[in-house]
């Protein structure tokens, strides 16, 4: 007779027969930088995350590295005034994220550094496309795309990730960056991005939400799971080192057939929404927010992620640091 329960009549058991385990190592943290200096400001839909300047970031990279967080995922938030139909912004190195960026990696070489490719913080039309007519053009995105990764590849970062959805983006960045010697400079694919709900609280704290239309025709159907896999398949072909599944929670059987299928490491982005729902129940009183953090951090890993871009990052190391 096989009695389940046998393995789970005592914390040292439960603790050995444990299948999956959450570690430092698994966090990536998302920054918001401000240009300017000294400026701070609370994402309002986030309790406890902040957009920061260059000083601030700094400061806070290093706090995270001495807490054993390693990666980091850093966002510019863009001024209306530098927006155009272009995003001529992403590309010139005067921008203050370039700079920061390159200031970051100087000061801060052991943290792995990635960047957002992708229009939509630097267009004035919020999509992450180039916009005519109504219509995202694919072909001519490329070449923006293009010269905002080598821009970033420039200053040192150590991963790029295009979080854009246009088709051939991987490939075409893959070999524009090792023809310009970025042969180091990895790629961490957004493969399966959903046109989702749940980015609602990062378009606030970018004023990036799209002034007309969706991202439908390029961001993928929620419905949809085969068409992940063909997402994947494109993205490992082009040369993807680690390809990421967008939102978490809401598709974790994505995140388990892409971790079945291929042998690169797969990411999942705990999105802002994700972490805006936990922290209003928590406010409300509802929810004990640190478990049900951990818990939602573990299933994520359960489902095959290798590693999860989280706002967690922090509390969920500083929990992991507790329970030693
Ligand atoms: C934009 C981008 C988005 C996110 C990361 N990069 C939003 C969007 O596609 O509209 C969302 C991240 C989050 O919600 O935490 N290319």
């Amino acid at each position: 007779m096989r009695r389940p329960r046998r393995n789970r009549t005592s914390e040292a058991i439960r603790n050995l027969t444990q299948e999956t385990q959450l570690s430092i190592n698994d966090f990536i943290l998302p920054l918001f930088l401000l240009e300017g200096k000294n400026k701070k400001s609370e994402v309002e839909s986030m309790p406890g995350i902040f957009r920061l300047s260059e000083d601030l970031i700094l400061k806070e990279i290093e706090a995270c590295l001495k807490l054993g967080i390693q990666g980091f995922d850093v966002f510019p938030v863009v001024d209306e005034k530098y927006k155009d139909k272009r995003a001529t912004k992403s590309y010139d190195p005067n921008f203050f994220y370039l700079k920061s960026l390159t200031k970051i990696k100087k000061e801060f070489p052991e943290a792995l550094v990635i960047t957002d490719v992708a229009m939509d913080p630097y267009s004035s039309n919020g999509h992450d496309g180039i916009v005519e007519d109504g219509k995202i053009l694919n072909d001519e995105t490329l070449d923006i795309l293009g010269q905002m990764a080598l821009a970033q590849a420039e200053t040192g970062i150590d991963m790029i990730g295009p979080s854009d959805m246009m088709d051939f983006r991987v490939g075409y960045l893959r070999s524009l960056m090792d023809k310009q010697g970025f042969v180091n400079t990895g790629i961490m694919s957004y493969t399966a991005k959903y046109a989702s709900a749940f980015y609602e609280p990062f378009r606030e704290v970018m004023d990036s939400a799209p002034k007309m239309g969706d991202k439908k025709t390029y961001q993928m159907n929620p419905a949809n799971s085969n068409e992940a896999l063909l997402e994947a398949e494109l993205d490992y072909a082009e040369g993807a080192d680690i390809l990421m599944v967008k939102p978490a929670l809401a598709y974790l059987d994505i995140i388990y057939r892409l971790k079945s299928t291929f042998n690169i490491p797969i990411a999942a982005y705990n999105v802002s929404g994700e972490y805006a729902m936990i922290k209003a129940a928590e406010q409300k009183g509802w929810l004990d927010a640190d478990r049900v953090m951990m818990e939602s951090l573990l299933s994520i890993k359960r489902a095959g992620a290798n590693m999860i871009l989280t706002y967690f990052a922090k509390e969920a190391t500083k929990h992991l640091h507790r329970m030693q």
